[in-house]
């Protein structure tokens, strides 16, 4: 029995990863075209939910017991409950601060702004950015951290900034926003303070659980602001009943919601699996885009690593499709060669990350990795070139 009170496909399918994707290969906003590449999306996964004969009920679940989920007074038990209720926008508790748009409501506006001030140069910021910017807004990105993308490989996340200063995006760091009053943002640096005007404010500072009125605190289910806890197969402290995705505040991505979804799924069934949580591939569809995977330069820290960096403009396939304007960086361990991590800024970062994933998640050397023939003329070829002489 599946139970949810809004559309199928959740934030995904309707006000995230989709959605914005959609963005992306637009030239301007068509919500026609966004709305109709939702709704195919979610024929099929409704097609798929009749096949395997799930039952669906709409509406808000409350726990009634260990076994057991009320939804408008009826009742439905179940050997095991899955939670997946996701998370919602986090909001500044700064005077003004409703008068933002979420993430949500900015992939509803059927205008372009012609000023964008984006609060949070993290990945929701940097990807609305890069889509207004195209769209033909001005926009400005205001980060409260030194680096934008900041839990991003520091090298990564400043070259990511060259680009899209470079592309006419606005970006201030170490800003710290006060409050926003009339479409006009105040902002202090130091000790100086700042005004930015625009007509349209993104807030994305970030995205917070959603426990909202599914009555944790009656069932004894441990939770923190952060989230729901669980252990490695995603079970609470209460026997059969597990949490998935955002709600464990755990990394908030889809494609780690699927897989933590099926590591409980595989204990509940008694099974276990192989999947590594410590391998995480992570995409920023920005122009361009950035891609990750493994260990960042400043994880390393107490490793003796070897680093390899090459440049897409050295590449035969980025020239040739004036894709040029990328980079790549492998990093190694020095003492067996084994890849910890691996960071791209360029076209296509999204898929060749996975060879890289393939890399690091099997514990492959850098002769392991050198020895593997790369296709000519690819853009692999710029991993292939970044890999360190150990
Ligand atoms: P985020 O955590 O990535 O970024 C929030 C940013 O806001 C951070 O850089 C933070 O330093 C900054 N910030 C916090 N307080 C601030 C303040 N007072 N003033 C200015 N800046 C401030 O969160 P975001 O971008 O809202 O995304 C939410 C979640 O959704 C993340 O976990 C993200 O990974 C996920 N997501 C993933 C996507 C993908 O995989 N392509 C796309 C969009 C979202």
């Amino acid at each position: 029995v599946l139970v949810h009170d809004g559309p199928l496909g959740g934030t995904c399918l309707n006000e995230g990863c989709i959605p914005t994707k959609a963005m992306c290969a637009m030239d301007a906003p068509d919500q026609n075209r966004k709305n109709e590449i939702i709704a195919q999306l979610q024929a099929g996964i409704a097609q798929l939910m009749r096949n395997k004969l799930i039952t669906q009920v709409q509406g808000r679940a409350r726990l009634a017991g260990p076994h057991s989920v009320e939804v408008a007074g009826q009742v439905y038990e179940g050997d095991a409950m899955i939670i997946a209720t996701g998370s919602v926008s986090a909001y500044l508790p700064i005077p003004g601060a409703q008068s933002a748009l979420d993430s949500a409501a900015m992939l509803n506006l059927d205008y372009v702004p012609q000023r964008l001030c984006i609060i949070g140069g993290g990945v929701i910021g940097l990807e609305f950015a890069s889509i207004y910017r195209k769209f033909g807004s001005e926009v400005t990105v205001l980060e409260y951290c030194p680096n934008i993308l900041p839990r991003f490989d520091t090298d990564l996340s400043k070259r990511l900034k060259a680009a899209l200063v470079k592309r006419g995006i606005a970006i201030e760091t170490s800003a710290c926003v006060t409050a926003i009053e009339q479409g006009c943002v105040s902002w202090t640096k130091g000790d100086k303070a700042f005004t930015t005007q625009a007509g349209c404010v993104l807030m994305a500072v970030g995205r917070r659980p959603n426990l909202r009125s599914l009555n944790l605190d009656d069932l004894g289910i441990k939770y923190t602001p952060r989230g729901i806890e669980t252990d490695s197969d995603f079970q609470t402290n209460i026997p059969g009943v597990y949490a998935v995705g955002d709600i464990t505040g755990g990394m908030m991505l889809a494609h780690v919601a699927a897989a933590q979804g099926r590591r409980a799924l595989n204990h509940i069934c008694g099974q276990s699996d192989g999947i590594d949580f410590s391998v995480v591939p992570a995409v920023v569809f920005t122009v361009p885009e950035v891609a990750t995977v493994g260990k960042s330069e400043e994880e390393c820290a107490g490793i003796d690593v070897a680093v390899g960096k090459a440049n897409y403009r050295a590449n035969g396939k980025a020239v040739a499709s004036e894709e040029a304007d990328g980079w790549c960086k492998v990093l190694a361990d020095k003492a067996d060669g084994r890849i910890l991590g691996v960071h791209i800024m360029g076209a296509h970062a999204s898929d060749i990350i996975h060879e890289a994933a393939v890399l690091v998640a099997l514990g492959a050397t850098t002769k392991n990795a050198r020895d593997i023939i790369h296709a000519h003329p690819t853009l692999s070829e710029v991993l292939y070139s970044a890999i360190p002489n150990v």
